[in-house]
Protein backbone atom coordinates (compact mmCIF):
# COMPACT_ATOMS: atom_id res chain seq x y z
CA UNK A 1 0.00 0.00 0.00
CA UNK A 2 2.85 2.39 0.60
CA UNK A 3 4.25 1.54 -2.66
CA UNK A 4 0.99 2.25 -4.10
CA UNK A 5 0.81 5.57 -2.44
CA UNK A 6 4.51 6.20 -3.76
CA UNK A 7 4.96 9.23 -6.09
CA UNK A 8 8.60 8.41 -6.47
CA UNK A 9 10.33 11.26 -3.91
CA UNK A 10 7.15 11.78 -1.72
CA UNK A 11 4.36 9.55 -0.53
CA UNK A 12 0.54 10.80 -0.44
CA UNK A 13 -0.79 10.83 2.43
CA UNK A 14 -3.65 9.34 1.13
CA UNK A 15 -4.71 8.57 -2.60
CA UNK A 16 -8.45 10.19 -2.79
CA UNK A 17 -8.96 12.28 0.78
CA UNK A 18 -4.93 13.76 0.44
CA UNK A 19 -3.79 13.50 -2.39
CA UNK A 20 -0.56 15.25 -1.32
CA UNK A 21 2.36 15.48 1.05
CA UNK A 22 2.10 15.90 4.60
CA UNK A 23 4.22 17.25 7.43
CA UNK A 24 3.48 14.80 10.31
CA UNK A 25 2.41 11.91 8.23
CA UNK A 26 5.48 12.21 5.89
CA UNK A 27 7.68 11.62 9.61
CA UNK A 28 5.37 8.36 10.33
CA UNK A 29 5.96 7.32 6.56
CA UNK A 30 9.56 7.11 6.89
CA UNK A 31 9.27 5.82 10.03
CA UNK A 32 7.70 2.99 8.35
CA UNK A 33 9.56 2.97 5.53
CA UNK A 34 13.04 3.21 6.85
CA UNK A 35 12.58 -0.90 7.64
CA UNK A 36 11.53 -1.30 3.91
CA UNK A 37 14.92 1.41 2.39
CA UNK A 38 16.28 3.73 4.87
CA UNK A 39 17.49 5.77 2.08
CA UNK A 40 14.08 6.04 0.56
CA UNK A 41 12.89 7.14 4.20
CA UNK A 42 15.45 9.93 3.77
CA UNK A 43 13.98 10.74 -0.08
CA UNK A 44 10.70 11.47 2.06
CA UNK A 45 11.71 13.80 4.70
CA UNK A 46 14.58 15.26 2.06
CA UNK A 47 11.38 15.54 -0.47
CA UNK A 48 9.01 17.38 2.58
CA UNK A 49 11.67 19.69 3.58
CA UNK A 50 11.82 21.35 -0.38
CA UNK A 51 8.85 22.90 0.71
CA UNK A 52 10.43 24.58 4.25
CA UNK A 53 9.97 28.39 4.57
CA UNK A 54 12.93 30.79 5.12
CA UNK A 55 12.02 31.26 8.54
CA UNK A 56 12.64 27.15 9.47
CA UNK A 57 8.97 26.22 9.43
CA UNK A 58 8.20 23.09 7.57
CA UNK A 59 4.84 23.66 6.32
CA UNK A 60 1.73 21.04 6.68
CA UNK A 61 1.13 20.34 3.34
CA UNK A 62 3.70 20.47 0.47
CA UNK A 63 1.32 20.32 -2.54
CA UNK A 64 2.48 18.14 -5.22
CA UNK A 65 1.64 19.41 -8.41
CA UNK A 66 -0.12 16.98 -10.09
CA UNK A 67 -2.95 16.15 -8.15
CA UNK A 68 -5.82 19.15 -7.35
CA UNK A 69 -8.51 17.14 -5.86
CA UNK A 70 -8.16 18.70 -2.40
CA UNK A 71 -9.32 21.90 -0.85
CA UNK A 72 -7.88 24.44 0.64
CA UNK A 73 -5.44 24.12 -2.81
CA UNK A 74 -2.22 26.46 -2.90
CA UNK A 75 -4.13 29.16 -4.67
CA UNK A 76 -6.50 29.52 -1.52
CA UNK A 77 -3.35 29.81 0.62
CA UNK A 78 -1.33 32.00 -1.91
CA UNK A 79 1.51 31.54 0.71
CA UNK A 80 4.97 32.51 -2.32
CA UNK A 81 2.43 35.87 -2.98
CA UNK A 82 2.30 37.24 0.10
CA UNK A 83 5.74 36.39 1.64
CA UNK A 84 8.81 36.08 0.42
CA UNK A 85 9.73 33.19 3.10
CA UNK A 86 7.66 30.78 1.54
CA UNK A 87 8.96 28.80 -1.58
CA UNK A 88 7.21 29.34 -4.94
CA UNK A 89 7.89 25.38 -6.09
CA UNK A 90 6.71 23.54 -4.23
CA UNK A 91 3.67 24.76 -3.31
CA UNK A 92 2.51 24.75 0.42
CA UNK A 93 0.36 25.86 2.86
CA UNK A 94 0.62 28.61 5.40
CA UNK A 95 0.81 26.85 8.74
CA UNK A 96 2.49 24.01 10.70
CA UNK A 97 2.22 20.67 12.20
CA UNK A 98 2.94 18.81 15.06
CA UNK A 99 7.07 18.06 15.25
CA UNK A 100 7.88 14.28 14.74
CA UNK A 101 10.60 14.68 12.03
CA UNK A 102 13.17 14.02 14.79
CA UNK A 103 11.70 10.66 15.75
CA UNK A 104 12.03 9.39 12.44
CA UNK A 105 15.43 10.71 11.62
CA UNK A 106 16.72 8.81 15.17
CA UNK A 107 14.45 5.70 13.86
CA UNK A 108 16.38 5.69 10.05
CA UNK A 109 19.48 5.75 11.74
CA UNK A 110 18.75 2.98 14.25
CA UNK A 111 17.16 0.35 11.92
CA UNK A 112 19.26 -2.48 10.15
CA UNK A 113 20.92 -0.37 7.09
CA UNK A 114 20.74 2.92 8.74
CA UNK A 115 24.31 2.52 9.48
CA UNK A 116 25.14 3.07 6.31
CA UNK A 117 27.06 5.89 5.22
CA UNK A 118 25.58 6.51 2.42
CA UNK A 119 22.41 6.69 5.14
CA UNK A 120 24.71 9.11 7.24
CA UNK A 121 25.65 11.74 4.64
CA UNK A 122 21.55 12.13 4.01
CA UNK A 123 21.21 12.41 7.17
CA UNK A 124 23.76 14.96 7.62
CA UNK A 125 22.75 17.10 4.74
CA UNK A 126 19.19 17.60 6.43
CA UNK A 127 20.97 18.11 9.56
CA UNK A 128 20.87 22.15 9.06
CA UNK A 129 17.19 22.55 7.85
CA UNK A 130 16.13 20.76 11.09
CA UNK A 131 17.75 22.56 12.97
CA UNK A 132 16.55 25.42 11.71
CA UNK A 133 13.30 23.65 12.15
CA UNK A 134 13.47 23.22 15.73
CA UNK A 135 15.19 26.93 16.03
CA UNK A 136 12.00 28.39 14.67
CA UNK A 137 9.77 26.39 16.59
CA UNK A 138 11.30 27.58 19.71
CA UNK A 139 11.98 31.06 18.62
CA UNK A 140 8.70 31.87 16.92
CA UNK A 141 6.66 29.90 18.51
CA UNK A 142 7.29 29.16 22.48
CA UNK A 143 4.89 31.19 24.47
CA UNK A 144 6.68 33.42 26.65
CA UNK A 145 4.64 33.13 29.44
CA UNK A 146 3.25 29.53 29.17
CA UNK A 147 6.47 28.04 27.45
CA UNK A 148 4.36 25.92 25.24
CA UNK A 149 4.18 25.69 21.83
CA UNK A 150 1.39 28.03 20.42
CA UNK A 151 -0.36 26.89 17.20
CA UNK A 152 -2.68 29.49 15.61
CA UNK A 153 -5.06 27.03 13.65
CA UNK A 154 -6.74 23.80 14.65
CA UNK A 155 -5.13 22.15 11.90
CA UNK A 156 -1.40 22.84 13.28
CA UNK A 157 -2.39 20.42 16.02
CA UNK A 158 -3.27 17.75 13.71
CA UNK A 159 -6.26 17.12 15.91
CA UNK A 160 -8.26 19.14 13.87
CA UNK A 161 -12.25 18.97 15.48
CA UNK A 162 -10.57 17.93 18.78
CA UNK A 163 -13.19 19.13 21.91
CA UNK A 164 -9.39 20.25 23.40
CA UNK A 165 -10.54 23.48 20.60
CA UNK A 166 -14.10 24.16 21.29
CA UNK A 167 -13.46 27.28 23.70
CA UNK A 168 -11.23 28.84 21.58
CA UNK A 169 -12.62 28.11 18.37
CA UNK A 170 -16.05 29.50 19.97
CA UNK A 171 -14.18 33.27 19.85
CA UNK A 172 -13.61 32.72 16.47
CA UNK A 173 -15.91 34.74 14.36
CA UNK A 174 -16.68 34.40 10.74
CA UNK A 175 -17.64 37.11 8.87
CA UNK A 176 -19.61 37.41 6.04
CA UNK A 177 -16.81 38.15 3.96
CA UNK A 178 -15.75 34.91 3.82
CA UNK A 179 -14.96 33.78 0.28
CA UNK A 180 -17.16 30.85 -0.83
CA UNK A 181 -15.83 27.71 -1.42
CA UNK A 182 -16.40 23.55 -1.58
CA UNK A 183 -16.08 21.23 0.68
CA UNK A 184 -14.21 18.67 -1.23
CA UNK A 185 -13.50 16.32 1.80
CA UNK A 186 -17.07 15.92 1.26
CA UNK A 187 -16.27 13.81 -2.03
CA UNK A 188 -14.17 11.64 -0.57
CA UNK A 189 -16.38 10.74 2.58
CA UNK A 190 -19.59 9.97 2.19
CA UNK A 191 -20.85 10.05 5.67
CA UNK A 192 -20.58 13.85 6.63
CA UNK A 193 -20.61 12.18 10.29
CA UNK A 194 -17.07 11.47 10.19
CA UNK A 195 -15.74 14.64 9.03
CA UNK A 196 -15.85 18.20 10.66
CA UNK A 197 -19.25 20.21 10.34
CA UNK A 198 -19.59 22.98 7.80
CA UNK A 199 -19.32 24.99 10.80
CA UNK A 200 -15.97 23.89 12.18
CA UNK A 201 -15.27 24.55 8.36
CA UNK A 202 -16.14 27.91 8.11
CA UNK A 203 -13.86 28.64 11.17
CA UNK A 204 -10.87 26.66 9.46
CA UNK A 205 -11.34 28.83 5.95
CA UNK A 206 -11.73 32.35 8.04
CA UNK A 207 -8.43 31.73 10.20
CA UNK A 208 -6.73 31.27 6.61
CA UNK A 209 -7.73 34.81 5.69
CA UNK A 210 -6.15 35.92 9.10
CA UNK A 211 -3.41 34.94 8.13
CA UNK A 212 -3.17 35.65 4.75
CA UNK A 213 -4.30 39.58 6.13
CA UNK A 214 -0.88 39.04 8.32
CA UNK A 215 1.03 38.42 5.43
CA UNK A 216 2.33 35.00 7.58
CA UNK A 217 4.56 37.46 9.01
CA UNK A 218 5.29 34.99 12.30
CA UNK A 219 5.10 37.97 14.55
CA UNK A 220 2.15 39.86 12.57
CA UNK A 221 0.00 36.29 13.10
CA UNK A 222 0.98 36.43 16.54
CA UNK A 223 -0.16 39.34 17.55
CA UNK A 224 -3.61 39.48 15.27
CA UNK A 225 -4.83 36.29 14.85
CA UNK A 226 -8.31 34.79 16.68
CA UNK A 227 -6.95 31.29 17.50
CA UNK A 228 -3.86 31.12 19.74
CA UNK A 229 -4.02 27.98 21.74
CA UNK A 230 -0.61 26.33 23.79
CA UNK A 231 -0.54 23.26 22.33
CA UNK A 232 0.72 20.49 25.59
CA UNK A 233 0.43 17.64 22.98
CA UNK A 234 2.82 19.47 20.42
CA UNK A 235 4.83 20.30 23.33
CA UNK A 236 5.41 17.05 24.26
CA UNK A 237 5.72 16.03 21.01
CA UNK A 238 8.50 18.42 20.53
CA UNK A 239 10.27 17.88 23.75
CA UNK A 240 10.56 13.70 23.18
CA UNK A 241 11.47 14.83 19.46
CA UNK A 242 14.16 16.69 20.14
CA UNK A 243 15.38 14.48 22.42
CA UNK A 244 15.61 11.62 19.72
CA UNK A 245 17.17 14.44 17.01
CA UNK A 246 19.60 15.03 19.77
CA UNK A 247 20.49 11.45 20.28
CA UNK A 248 20.55 10.95 16.43
CA UNK A 249 23.09 13.80 16.54
CA UNK A 250 25.86 11.72 18.45
CA UNK A 251 25.39 9.02 15.75
CA UNK A 252 26.10 11.14 12.91
CA UNK A 253 28.66 13.27 14.87
CA UNK A 254 26.73 16.36 14.52
CA UNK A 255 27.92 19.78 16.41
CA UNK A 256 28.25 19.14 19.14
CA UNK A 257 26.85 22.76 19.72
CA UNK A 258 23.65 21.58 18.21
CA UNK A 259 22.91 18.51 20.47
CA UNK A 260 23.48 20.30 23.77
CA UNK A 261 20.88 23.04 22.44
CA UNK A 262 18.54 20.43 21.23
CA UNK A 263 18.98 18.93 24.92
CA UNK A 264 18.42 21.90 26.66
CA UNK A 265 14.74 22.66 24.85
CA UNK A 266 14.14 18.97 25.60
CA UNK A 267 14.62 19.66 29.30
CA UNK A 268 13.00 22.96 29.16
CA UNK A 269 9.63 22.25 26.41
CA UNK A 270 9.12 19.42 29.14
CA UNK A 271 8.95 21.85 32.24
CA UNK A 272 6.54 23.54 30.42
CA UNK A 273 4.64 20.42 30.08
CA UNK A 274 5.05 19.93 33.66
CA UNK A 275 3.90 23.37 34.70
CA UNK A 276 0.49 22.66 32.61
CA UNK A 277 -0.18 19.26 34.10
CA UNK A 278 -2.34 19.33 37.46
CA UNK A 279 -0.54 17.61 40.16
CA UNK A 280 -3.20 16.18 41.69
CA UNK A 281 -4.64 14.67 38.65
CA UNK A 282 -1.99 14.40 36.27
CA UNK A 283 -3.88 16.53 33.33
CA UNK A 284 -2.26 17.99 31.04
CA UNK A 285 -3.91 21.18 30.21
CA UNK A 286 -3.74 23.21 26.71
CA UNK A 287 -3.76 26.89 27.46
CA UNK A 288 -6.11 29.77 25.81
CA UNK A 289 -3.25 32.24 25.08
CA UNK A 290 -5.81 34.50 24.08
CA UNK A 291 -7.08 34.61 27.85
CA UNK A 292 -5.42 32.49 29.79
CA UNK A 293 -7.72 29.56 30.35
CA UNK A 294 -6.44 26.44 30.67
CA UNK A 295 -8.47 23.71 28.94
CA UNK A 296 -8.79 20.24 29.63
CA UNK A 297 -10.59 17.98 27.58
CA UNK A 298 -11.23 14.47 27.18
CA UNK A 299 -8.54 13.44 24.99
CA UNK A 300 -5.58 12.05 25.15
CA UNK A 301 -3.37 15.50 25.09
CA UNK A 302 -4.18 15.22 28.74
CA UNK A 303 -1.91 12.13 28.66
CA UNK A 304 1.13 14.85 26.64
CA UNK A 305 3.45 14.05 30.24
CA UNK A 306 3.60 10.05 29.14
CA UNK A 307 5.09 11.42 25.70
CA UNK A 308 8.01 13.44 26.84
CA UNK A 309 8.20 11.55 30.58
CA UNK A 310 7.84 13.15 33.61
CA UNK A 311 10.95 12.35 35.42
CA UNK A 312 9.42 11.29 38.32
CA UNK A 313 8.76 7.44 37.81
CA UNK A 314 6.11 7.41 40.62
CA UNK A 315 3.89 10.07 38.68
CA UNK A 316 4.47 8.29 35.52
CA UNK A 317 3.40 4.69 36.82
CA UNK A 318 0.32 6.56 38.20
CA UNK A 319 -0.82 8.01 34.99
CA UNK A 320 0.28 4.89 32.86
CA UNK A 321 -2.89 2.87 34.85
CA UNK A 322 -5.10 6.21 34.15
CA UNK A 323 -4.43 6.23 30.59
CA UNK A 324 -4.91 2.51 30.47
CA UNK A 325 -7.85 2.97 32.29
CA UNK A 326 -11.98 3.28 31.95
CA UNK A 327 -11.46 6.56 31.11
CA UNK A 328 -9.45 6.33 28.01
CA UNK A 329 -7.51 3.28 26.70
CA UNK A 330 -9.56 0.54 28.87
CA UNK A 331 -13.23 2.07 28.93
CA UNK A 332 -15.29 -1.18 29.10
CA UNK A 333 -17.11 -0.80 25.43
CA UNK A 334 -14.22 -0.22 23.40
CA UNK A 335 -13.41 -2.75 20.27
CA UNK A 336 -9.99 -3.19 21.46
CA UNK A 337 -7.19 -0.84 23.75
CA UNK A 338 -5.91 2.32 22.37
CA UNK A 339 -6.75 6.07 23.27
CA UNK A 340 -10.37 7.26 21.83
CA UNK A 341 -9.81 10.79 20.69
CA UNK A 342 -12.25 11.41 22.86
CA UNK A 343 -13.31 9.42 25.78
CA UNK A 344 -16.64 7.85 25.50
CA UNK A 345 -17.17 9.35 29.13
CA UNK A 346 -16.86 13.00 27.83
CA UNK A 347 -20.56 14.85 26.56
CA UNK A 348 -18.31 15.81 23.52
CA UNK A 349 -18.01 12.24 22.72
CA UNK A 350 -19.12 11.19 18.87
CA UNK A 351 -18.15 7.74 17.64
CA UNK A 352 -17.82 8.34 14.44
CA UNK A 353 -16.62 12.02 13.91
CA UNK A 354 -12.79 12.83 13.05
CA UNK A 355 -11.34 13.68 16.27
CA UNK A 356 -13.82 13.16 18.32
CA UNK A 357 -14.27 9.65 19.50
CA UNK A 358 -12.52 7.24 16.77
CA UNK A 359 -9.46 5.57 17.62
CA UNK A 360 -6.09 6.98 15.49
CA UNK A 361 -3.70 3.76 14.99
CA UNK A 362 -0.80 6.63 14.66
CA UNK A 363 -1.87 8.15 18.16
CA UNK A 364 -1.84 4.92 19.64
CA UNK A 365 2.11 4.56 18.20
CA UNK A 366 2.89 7.39 19.61
CA UNK A 367 2.11 6.52 23.09
CA UNK A 368 3.59 3.14 22.34
CA UNK A 369 6.73 4.56 21.50
CA UNK A 370 7.32 6.78 24.17
CA UNK A 371 6.01 4.36 26.73
CA UNK A 372 8.57 1.49 25.50
CA UNK A 373 11.34 3.98 25.67
CA UNK A 374 10.54 5.27 29.38
CA UNK A 375 10.67 1.37 30.05
CA UNK A 376 6.95 0.88 30.70
CA UNK A 377 6.95 -2.03 28.71
CA UNK A 378 3.89 -4.13 29.69
CA UNK A 379 1.63 -0.83 29.08
CA UNK A 380 3.36 -0.47 25.65
CA UNK A 381 2.61 -4.09 24.60
CA UNK A 382 -1.25 -3.47 25.43
CA UNK A 383 -1.26 -0.44 23.18
CA UNK A 384 0.54 -2.31 20.52
CA UNK A 385 -1.76 -4.93 20.49
CA UNK A 386 -4.78 -3.18 20.68
CA UNK A 387 -3.71 -0.95 18.00
CA UNK A 388 -2.99 -3.95 16.06
CA UNK A 389 -6.81 -5.53 16.30
CA UNK A 390 -7.81 -2.21 15.28
CA UNK A 391 -6.09 -2.19 11.99
CA UNK A 392 -5.98 -5.89 11.47
CA UNK A 393 -9.02 -5.33 8.57
CA UNK A 394 -6.34 -4.62 5.96
CA UNK A 395 -8.26 -1.18 5.05
CA UNK A 396 -5.65 0.56 6.56
CA UNK A 397 -8.31 3.35 7.66
CA UNK A 398 -7.55 6.71 8.87
CA UNK A 399 -9.54 6.24 11.96
CA UNK A 400 -11.59 3.53 13.83
CA UNK A 401 -14.83 3.58 15.23
CA UNK A 402 -13.99 2.45 18.80
CA UNK A 403 -16.57 0.34 19.96
CA UNK A 404 -16.92 -1.75 17.14
CA UNK A 405 -13.64 -1.31 15.37
CA UNK A 406 -15.09 -0.77 12.13
CA UNK A 407 -13.07 1.59 9.45
CA UNK A 408 -13.58 5.35 9.14
CA UNK A 409 -12.86 8.05 7.40
CA UNK A 410 -10.22 7.86 4.45
CA UNK A 411 -8.66 4.47 3.50
CA UNK A 412 -5.20 3.15 2.34
CA UNK A 413 -4.11 5.89 4.75
CA UNK A 414 -0.06 5.79 3.82
CA UNK A 415 0.44 6.65 8.16
CA UNK A 416 -1.44 3.84 9.15
CA UNK A 417 0.46 1.49 7.09
CA UNK A 418 3.85 2.97 7.87
CA UNK A 419 3.30 2.15 11.71
CA UNK A 420 1.70 -1.28 10.97
CA UNK A 421 5.07 -1.42 9.22
CA UNK A 422 7.06 -0.58 12.40
CA UNK A 423 4.70 -2.63 14.44
CA UNK A 424 4.78 -5.47 12.72
CA UNK A 425 8.91 -5.64 12.42
CA UNK A 426 11.10 -8.12 14.78
CA UNK A 427 13.71 -5.61 16.24
N1 LIG B 1 -6.68 17.46 8.46
C1 LIG B 1 -7.04 18.41 7.46
C2 LIG B 1 -8.06 17.86 6.53
O1 LIG B 1 -8.89 17.15 6.96
C3 LIG B 1 -5.91 19.03 6.77
O2 LIG B 1 -4.74 19.18 7.48
O3 LIG B 1 -8.11 18.10 5.37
Amino acid sequence: MLRANDRGSATVAAPRLYPHQWSWDAAFVAIGLAHLSPERACTELEHLLTGQWRTGMIPHIVYSAESGDYFPDAARWACADLTDAAPGVPATSGVTQPPIHGIAIERILRTPGGERAAVRDRVGRMWPPLMAWHRWLATARRSPITGLVTIVHGWESGMDNSPRFDEPYSRVKVPGSLPAYRRVDRDHVAEAGERPSNEDYDRYLWLIEELKAARYDDAEVMASVSFRVGDVFMTAVLAAASEALAAAGTLIDAPAADVDWLTAQAASLRAAVGAATDPATGDSADVDERTGHHLVAASPARFAALLCGTGSSETETQLVDRFLGDDCCGHPALFAVGPPSTSPASPAFEPTRYWRGPVWPVVSWLFWWALDRHGHTDAAAQLRAGGLSYLADGSFAEYYHPFTGAALGSRDQSWTAAVTVDWLTPT
